[in-house]
């Protein structure tokens, strides 16, 4: 019999600490920093509520009637058919994902170090912190063994299996996580950059609305909730047929919008404080938190607090895409658990190896106008899930049917208007959106393409 999750709120938290990650608290401030501040907000809300939460309702739903991993499920509902792909899509982006991810992911665990053994404590301007980010980040050696390090804790806790490995750790972790972040909170309001940094993050300035702003917010809606790989169905497979799905994908989504939107409200009173700009960039966190905490008493534990939990949420993301490979080859190939982590874990650390060396030497090397670990990232997130997304919602809408899977839904819910409403945004409004976006990002990309050809 398939492993089932232990409790409700077992599943409830490890689902949210797929989706609570580096791109909540590591991506989401940076993009809102350099592409427009309240207006990227609002379209990244817009994005979380029409196609984010109905598409998490469809994953959850296709992995428990299926109870299988991405690939295995499209095999059981439209085997035989090219929709297939669909599945093979998730897993490859799960695997192009980490390999990236856990370079960033290792960043945290360097950050750890360097707040434990004091070297932190001297990072007192935003400058120095710049520097400093930018030698650690340029160091070879450095980088890659923080990667190996972070795939190493992936590959840990994906060994421990379902209930006793991803169950028992998101339990724990994901509760500290959230006081964590409200201890910082705390602390950025009385920085002095509140005002300014509040209305940069709350009032929105809809002339800064670019196509660029809008498909950089839907990208960013899809990686956030770690949807459009099949992370969902692959994670849905393991809830029993007791729970209900659109309560649990409620909550979900509220918790991952939650930490990001508090994410913002922890980093932009500092930045604003500091004089920084809001669009450093990637580099963003690394820069403005070791300079607030070098400035404050007691600021060194604040430091190391603060990178522990952005890699205790690194973590149990991280875990959930190492599971969906591995669940591919555990379900579809016969592999034991612990061959398909330790063969996948290691071929995905490797392929991690040029975006670890991105920022240093390889940083010359361009991919369509950026380094190999911007490729991967935009590829991923621009390109990959909301285009997962997409075919996942035309396949249960369109071809397998929603009538089939519709019970799947909370039976005993009072509101019926509320599937119906989810049945007609699957079948018709997230399709629709998400092709007009998908059409004009690959049209602007051409253009960009085609400039850079001529220039
Ligand atoms: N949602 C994770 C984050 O915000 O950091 C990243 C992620 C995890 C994306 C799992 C996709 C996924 F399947």
């Amino acid at each position: 019999m398939r492993e089932h999750w232990g409790s409700k709120l077992g599943f409830v938290m490890a689902a949210a600490g797929s989706a609570v990650g580096l791109g909540n608290i590591w991506k989401f401030p940076y993009l809102t920093g350099s592409k427009g501040g309240a207006a990227f907000v609002i379209i990244y809300l817009l994005a979380v509520i029409i196609l984010g939460l109905p598409i998490m309702i469809a994953e959850l739903v296709i992995g428990r009637h299926t109870e299988r991993n991405p690939v295995g499920a499209f095999k059981s509902m439209v085997g035989g058919t090219p929709w297939v792909l669909v599945g093979y899509l998730g897993v490859i982006s799960g695997f192009l994902i980490l390999s990236f991810y856990s370079v960033v992911g290792g960043w945290t665990i360097g950050y750890i170090v360097k707040g434990l053994t004091g070297m932190l404590s001297n990072l007192n301007t935003p400058d120095v912190a710049a520097r400093e980010f930018r030698e650690f980040t340029a160091n070879p050696l450095s980088s890659l063994i923080y990667h190996l390090l972070f795939m190493a804790s992936c590959m840990y806790i994906v060994f421990g299996g379902v209930k006793g490995g991803i169950e028992k750790w998101n339990k724990v972790l994901m509760p500290l996580l959230f006081a964590i972040l409200l201890v910082l909170i705390g602390r950025g309001f009385f920085s002095g950059g509140m005002e300014k940094g509040l209305s940069f993050y709350l009032t929105p300035d809809f002339s800064k609305i670019t196509t660029d702003t809008i498909i950089a917010a839907l990208g960013q809606a899809f990686f956030s909730l770690s949807l459009g790989m099949g992370a969902m169905i692959t994670y849905g497979s393991y809830l029993s047929r007791s729970e209900r799905i659109l309560t649990a994908a409620f909550w979900i989504v509220f918790l991952d919008t939650a930490v990001a939107l508090l994410a913002g409200f922890a980093v932009f009173p500092s930045v604003f404080a500091m004089e920084l700009s809001p669009a450093e960039g990637p580099g963003l966190v690394f820069h403005v938190v070791p300079a607030v905490f070098a400035r404050m008493p007691g600021g060194q534990f604040f430091a190391v607090l603060f990178f522990f939990l952005l890699f205790l949420a690194a973590v149990t993301s991280g875990v959930s895409l190492l599971e969906v490979v591995c669940a591919y080859f555990i379900d579809e190939k016969g592999w034991s658990r612990h061959r398909a982590v330790i063969i996948m874990g290691t071929i995905i650390a490797l392929l991690g190896v040029p975006s670890a060396l991105s920022f240093g030497c390889l940083s010359h090397v361009k991919m369509l106008g950026g380094t190999f670990f911007d490729f991967i990232d935009k590829l991923t997130s621009n390109y990959m899930l909301p285009l997962g997304g997409f075919f996942i919602a035309i396949c249960l809408g369109w071809k397998y049917g929603l009538e089939k899977t519709i019970h799947e839904l909370d039976p005993d819910t009072k509101i019926l208007s509320i599937k119906e409403l989810w049945a007609f945004i699957i079948k018709f409004i997230s399709p629709f959106v998400l092709f007009v976006v998908f059409i004009s990002l690959v049209w602007a990309d051409l253009v960009a393409f085609v400039q850079r050809l001529f220039a």
